[in-house]
Order: structure tokens, then sequence, then C-alpha cells
């Protein structure tokens, strides 16, 4: 299915500092209302001189009532750190303001039940990975462990207050034991004595390589988000290229976009 690409200025509602350098900001929007869990957006920075829009994943999605026009208004939730001079510019804006944003873009998540009925679900967000597990996280009815790994206690564990809030067994890793499990989130898991049965995580590259071996390890399912570096965001640049194991018999070759095809895969058909 193709994604549709709609651009559109939305009004800030609420922005909130949730650690250092880490914010949610949400949207009031038409946009974004049929989003799936996995899927992003992008944010353009207001100063022009920025022609590109910055890829954040949805974190959230809810009701906001009517516009105008009869069309479904949605309160559209992002987080995100400030790691560059693009998202300084969004993070300096406030409420009330209004940005352009564009999506929503990609594929999400498979939650078909095929996938996910009867098995033990386990997310692991490392860093700025836990914001596209906690729209998942919404969706999911079944109780899921979830872990979540962080630098250390500075992060103030964010995000983890509303894995828990959702009734998901939460816990908390930390690189260097100050607060809760010492260990990555895999290392976590393990100690944890959680058994997966299925997997969805989103989280820095290496992380992630490691999931796709522990994955194919223990002969599990599992799914995860790419959030390599991206330029159009919209299929046109080939900007966001990652090596795929099977070739693409249209194009001849073993890529595919992150931004189109992803960034949600499966861990079997990426080369990482
Ligand atoms: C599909 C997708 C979803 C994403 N979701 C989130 C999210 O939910 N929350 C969030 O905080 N960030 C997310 N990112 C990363 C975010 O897009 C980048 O941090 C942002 O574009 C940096 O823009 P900038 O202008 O601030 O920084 P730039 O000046 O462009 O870069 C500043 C620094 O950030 C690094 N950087 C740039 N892009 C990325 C990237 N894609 N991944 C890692 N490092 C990067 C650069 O190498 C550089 O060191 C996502 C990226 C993708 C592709
Ligand atoms: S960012 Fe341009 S093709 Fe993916």
């Amino acid at each position: 299915m193709e994604t549709v690409k709609i651009k559109q200025k939305a009004r800030i509602i609420e922005k909130e500092l949730l650690a250092p350098d880490i914010y949610r900001m949400s949207f009031e929007t038409t946009l974004c209302n049929e989003a799936v869990p996995g899927q992003f957006i992008l944010v353009y920075p207001p100063d022009s001189s920025k022609l590109l829009g910055r890829p954040i994943c949805i974190t959230d999605v809810s009701e906001a009532g009517q516009s105008g026009s009869g069309c479904r208004k949605v309160k559209l939730s992002i987080v995100f750190r400030v790691s560059g001079g693009g998202t300084r510019e969004i993070a300096a804006c406030d409420k009330g303001d209004a940005l352009y944003i564009e999506g929503p873009l990609g594929h999400g998540y498979p939650v078909d039940d095929d996938i996910i009925s009867g098995r033990k679900i386990v997310l692991l967000g490392g860093g700025l990975g836990a914001p596209s597990l906690l729209f998942l996280a919404k969706k999911l009815t079944d109780k899921a462990a979830v872990i979540l790994g962080y630098r250390d206690s500075s992060l103030n564990h964010f995000l983890a207050d509303d894995f828990k809030a959702l009734g998901h067994d939460t816990l908390i890793a930390t690189d260097d034991g100050s607060e809760g499990i010492r260990g990555n989130v895999l290392e976590a898991m393990e100690k944890a004595g959680i058994q997966a049965d299925l997997i969805y995580a989103c989280g820095p590259m290496p992380m992630l390589s490691a999931v796709k071996k522990y994955a194919e390890g223990h002969k599990i399912p599992a799914y995860i988000s790419l959030e390599e570096h991206m330029a159009c965001g919209v299929g046109v640049c080939l900007g966001c290229v990652v090596k795929t194991t099977e070739k693409d018999p249209h194009s001849n070759v073993s890529n595919a976009r992150i931004c189109t095809e992803g960034p949600v895969f499966d861990v079997k058909d990426v080369e990482i």
C-alpha cells in the first residue's frame, strides 16, 4: 500500500520537558487520524532555510473532536531529543505556535492475530526507541513485557510510567546500573528470566543487530524499527537504504528504503 503524502500546518497544544533535552510535543491536526504504531511524521523546523523535515515517530494519537470541515481531529504526540539544529529549532517552539508536519509515513509494526496470538510479547526500547513502542503498547490488548534501556538515571526513565499506566510489566535497565537492572535491554531480559516468543524493538543500530541475532538464535519472530538518517523521507532520494537478505524482484537489488518499505522490518529481511 503506497503512503499518501500530506503536509499540513499543525498547532502545538502541549509541550513537556521529560528529561534533559528530551521533549514531548503534541499537535492538533486532522493528519494521522488513521496512523498505526511504527509510522512516523516529518516535522519541519520553522526556519525555512532548513528545507528537510525531521523524521520523528508517532508516540500517540488520540481523539480531539471534529474540525470545521467535518474531518476527525486528533491530538498527535511525538517525543524527541534535541540532537542538532533542526530538533533544537523545533524544541524552541511553544504551545500556540504552528509547524508544518507531514505524514503518516512508512509502514508500522505488524500486529495481526496470527502474529501475536498466544505469544509472550516483549517490547525492547533503547533510548529514543521508546517513543515508537509506546503507541504500539497502547494498541496491545494483552499484557506485554516492556524493557526500556537508558544510558543512566539522569534520563529520568522517560516514558516508563506511561508504559506502566497501560498495565504492561515494565522494567528499566541502565548501562551503568544507576537505576534498574545493569546492562542493555537484552541482558536485562535474560537477567529477569523473561522468555520472549515475539519481540518488537526500536533503538540504536548495535542494539537492533543484537536483537536480530538473538531472535534468529532462538528462532522467534522479531520486528525492528530502523531510525537511520533520512533526507526526503518519501522514497525519492535513496538516502536511507538498508541491505536486504533478498533481491527486490522489480529493481533486482538487495536494498530497501527505510522511509517507505520501513521503518519497521522483519529481522529476517534485513542485513544489519
Ligand atoms: C523513521 C525515524 C524515526 C525517528 N524517530 C525519532 C523519535 O521518535 N525521536 C527522536 O528523538 N529522534 C527520532 N529520529 C531521529 C531524528 O530524526 C534525528 O535526531 C533528527 O532528524 C536530527 O535532526 P537535527 O537537525 O536536529 O540534527 P542534525 O543536525 O541533522 O544532526 C545532529 C546529530 O544527530 C545525528 N542524526 C541525524 N539524524 C539521525 C538519525 N536518523 N538517527 C540518529 N542520529 C541522527 C547526526 O549524525 C548528528 O550527529 C528518527 C529518525 C528516523 C529516520
Ligand atoms: S529518505 Fe529519501 S528515499 Fe528514504
